[in-house]
């Protein structure tokens, strides 16, 4: 019997730490589902690599200089289409995107951000919750994965979150090693969830 998978496209722009964390656990079977395309906003980042290590298809799709939001997430737009994903996962994603291309993927796309939900939003969520527990009034701060409905930075309805503690003892690396190690977790289980609803969902479908 063919075990339906759902197709993955991760978005990243950077290190992609949890992109590596979506391919291991897809390739230890812990994860039901194939990554079918890696999408980064930037050239020479490491996430390209891990995405070629693991023989997954790559696309940069790099603003070009003087170009238009509109043009460029229209780009964009077509090649995460060309790849037909069932979940789109930011991972690391450094852009906002548009309402134009989130229409595309309607309750399709996924965020994570190191952060609970509505706190921190934007860049730097964890250099600034630890900043915040140095000045003595923050004693955790935490993860969420989220859908992404609209433009809004960092919200939409909430999947998963998770806490994660400040200690005294922390130090800025320390603090972003759990924050690190909890995201490639949480975000993992929840895929999974997701994958396992939409699994139940075509089975229904095909059988009716
Ligand atoms: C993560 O902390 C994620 O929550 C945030 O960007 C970081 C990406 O890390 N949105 P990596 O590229 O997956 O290592």
């Amino acid at each position: 019997m063919k075990v339906f998978r759902p197709r993955l496209v991760v978005m990243v722009s950077g290190n992609g730490s949890n992109l590596q964390a979506i391919l291991d656990a897809c390739e230890q079977g812990l994860l039901r589902a194939h990554v079918a395309g890696v999408v980064s906003s930037k050239e020479g980042v490491p996430a390209i690599a891990r995405a070629i290590r693991s023989k997954v298809p790559v696309v940069v799709v790099a603003p070009v200089p003087n170009e238009a939001r509109a043009a460029y997430d229209l780009r964009l737009q077509e090649v995460v289409k060309g790849f037909s994903p069932d979940i789109v996962v930011l991972a690391g994603f450094m852009r906002i995107l548009s309402n134009n291309f989130l229409q595309e993927f309607p309750s399709q796309v996924v965020n994570l951000h190191p952060a609970l939900p509505g706190e921190l939003p934007g860049t730097h969520s964890i250099e600034r919750a630890f900043a915040e527990s140095r000045d003595n009034w923050r004693t955790h701060s935490g993860i969420t994965v989220h859908l992404v409905p609209d433009e809004g930075v960092d919200t939409g309805p909430v999947l998963a979150s998770e806490v994660v503690p400040i200690y005294a003892y922390d130090t800025l690396e320390s603090f972003t090693e759990r924050m690190h190690e909890r995201e490639h977790f949480l975000l993992v289980e929840t895929l999974n969830d997701l994958c396992r609803n939409f699994v139940v969902s075509q089975e229904i479908d095909s059988a009716s």
